[in-house]
């Protein structure tokens, strides 16, 4: 177990994972557990402080999600946030309304700066709200320490108990000095010592990966993106040749990078390494699909396929690694929103391959916090930081329909723009980039032939959630030096587009 840890409990608020990452941020161990936990549990994991989650349910209906009232008996500290606050004053014998006028943005707060939690912060500052219930009197012995213009009562506290309540999100970027008040929580109210580095999450895991697989076998569907490799590393860490990656080349990867994923896994570290060359049974089911969702499907569906052939030969494996992180959780879990692009990385591996479990030891982490674990690993920084790659691979960024022809003159314009990108160290200013094969050919004229050739668009987009995107804003004359390049080095190639469209409206990938 950590030295010292903090606990999230989870309301259901949409940022309780983002809380999680940000006292993590804090150099202190934190870990998101549901609100009913038991309080025993919570005894038992000592924690130096308790952190109570907004969350979308008003504490004054029947059902409303609620903690063991044990807990405001532990001497532990806590501070509650949105609903954390509201359910902390219900608890203890204050009132909660509904606010007469429901607070949504950024808002100026005024706050008494000599309570420990806002020590060092501005006294008025700008704060998240997302609220339409409020504390209307604060529970018995806690001190109203800040308020905004429609939320008299925006945080409380009781000092002598170290309870705090904070009607704003500290822990969204929009709250200025958010994370200076988290620090301020786990530093000048609980006391931590900030002991903790990402190299003490991965021992821990290793060590209880260890405790978990035993003698037992382990599987893991390798893609060789940073995800399913970190997961694969931290397992075999713990259980070295228990542990059988499968690697399935589909023949849809970027130049290269079969052999680049083959060399690290069979060479740097103790694993079973398959590789699976099925690029020719890839071609032949796709031959002729032109649309988007239908070659999605057609690789997924083979993908599983070839997996449980190669996991056939295995024989039984008593758990299944994932590298499933938590975006996708979010990602997959909410299940509300139209499906724009069905994204086939998270469970959607065989359900029918015989095994016992998944195990999922990036869950609780975001993408940064995976590359600081990888990194720990000793996995080599090309595979790291190596972008988001889709599933399906260059399937869906050549549009219409595939061909081996046309994969090769992806992989080389591709390779050609990325190692001009990185020349230029524009690698780790821009989220994504990559080159589309546009199904359009037009005319041309080279020497003094003409040509009838492919259009090829260039792709980069910042962002940080890969949810909205900006494009990116390459320099002219390193856009004109890279087609160029791809022009004069890509046979078939005669024109060069550069992509201006944001995401919305336009999607990251072209299909
Ligand atoms: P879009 O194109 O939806 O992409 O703006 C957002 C992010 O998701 C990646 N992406 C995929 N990843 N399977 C995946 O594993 C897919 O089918 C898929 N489609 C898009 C995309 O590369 C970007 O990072």
């Amino acid at each position: 177990m950590e030295k010292e840890m903090v606990i999230v409990l989870d309301f259901g608020g949409q940022y309780n994972q983002l809380i999680a990452r940000r006292v993590r941020e804090c150099n202190v161990y934190c870990e998101v557990l549901p609100c009913y936990t038991d309080l025993d549990r919570i005894k038992k994991l000592a924690p130096k402080g308790i952190i109570f989650t907004g969350g979308p349910a008003s504490v004054n209906e029947p059902d409303a999600p609620a903690c063991d009232p044990g807990i405001f008996s532990l001497g532990i500290p806590i501070l509650g946030i949105c609903y954390g606050c509201q359910l902390m004053t219900h608890s203890l014998g204050g009132k909660v309304t509904k606010a007469p006028v429901r607070e949504y943005g950024k808002t100026e707060v005024h706050l008494d700066t000599a309570s420990k939690l806002f020590h060092e912060v501005s006294e008025d500052t700008i704060c998240w709200m997302s609220h339409t219930d409020y504390v209307e009197t604060p529970a018995p012995g806690f001190k109203i320490i800040a308020s905004s213009e429609s939320c008299p009562i925006a945080a409380i506290e009781d000092e002598t108990k170290n309870f705090y309540g904070v009607q704003f999100h500290p822990e969204v970027l929009h709250t200025a000095e958010g994370t200076k008040m988290l620090h301020n929580f786990l530093y000048e109210v609980c006391k931590c010592s900030g002991d903790w580095e990402m190299a003490s999450f991965t021992e821990r895991m290793i060590q209880r990966l260890k405790d978990k697989i035993g003698d037992k076998k382990v599987l893991c569907a390798l893609s060789g993106g940073v995800d399913s490799s970190v997961a694969a590393v931290m397992v075999s860490k713990a259980v070295g040749k228990q542990l059988t990656c499968i690697f399935v080349d589909h023949g849809l990867l970027r130049k290269n990078e079969g052999d680049e994923v083959e060399e690290v896994f069979s060479k740097q570290f103790d694993v079973n390494f398959i590789r699976v060359n099925a690029q020719q049974r890839f071609y032949d089911k796709l031959a002729g699909v032109t649309e988007p969702e239908q070659k999605r499907k057609i690789i997924g569906e083979e993908f599983i396929r070839v997996f449980e052939e190669e996991a056939k030969k295995i024989g039984t494996v008593d758990y299944l690694v994932q590298g499933t992180i938590y975006p996708d959780v979010i990602e997959s879990g909410l299940g509300k929103s139209a499906v724009i692009k069905s994204h086939h990385n998270v469970g959607g591996l065989p359900d029918y391959v015989d095994f016992k479990e998944i195990i999922e030891p990036l869950r609780d982490l975001f993408k940064d916090e995976v590359r600081r674990a990888g990194l720990e690993l000793g996995i080599p920084d090309k595979l790291v930081f190596r972008q988001p790659f889709p599933g399906p691979g260059l399937a869906i960024r050549i549009i219409g329909d595939i061909t081996p022809e046309k994969i090769a003159i992806l992989q080389e314009a591709d390779y050609i723009y990325r190692e001009e990108i990185e020349k230029a160290g524009l690698n780790k200013k821009i989220g994504q980039y990559f080159a589309v094969l546009t199904n359009l050919r037009s005319v041309g004229v080279m020497g003094d032939e003409r040509t009838y050739d492919y259009t090829v668009a260039l792709r980069a987009v910042t962002t940080t959630d890969f949810m909205t995107a900006e494009f990116a804003e390459i320099p002219w004359d390193i856009l004109g030096h890279i087609s160029n390049r791809i022009v004069n080095e890509v046979k078939h190639v005669n024109r060069i587009c550069y992509d201006v469209t944001g995401k919305p409206p336009a999607t990251i990938e072209w299909e």
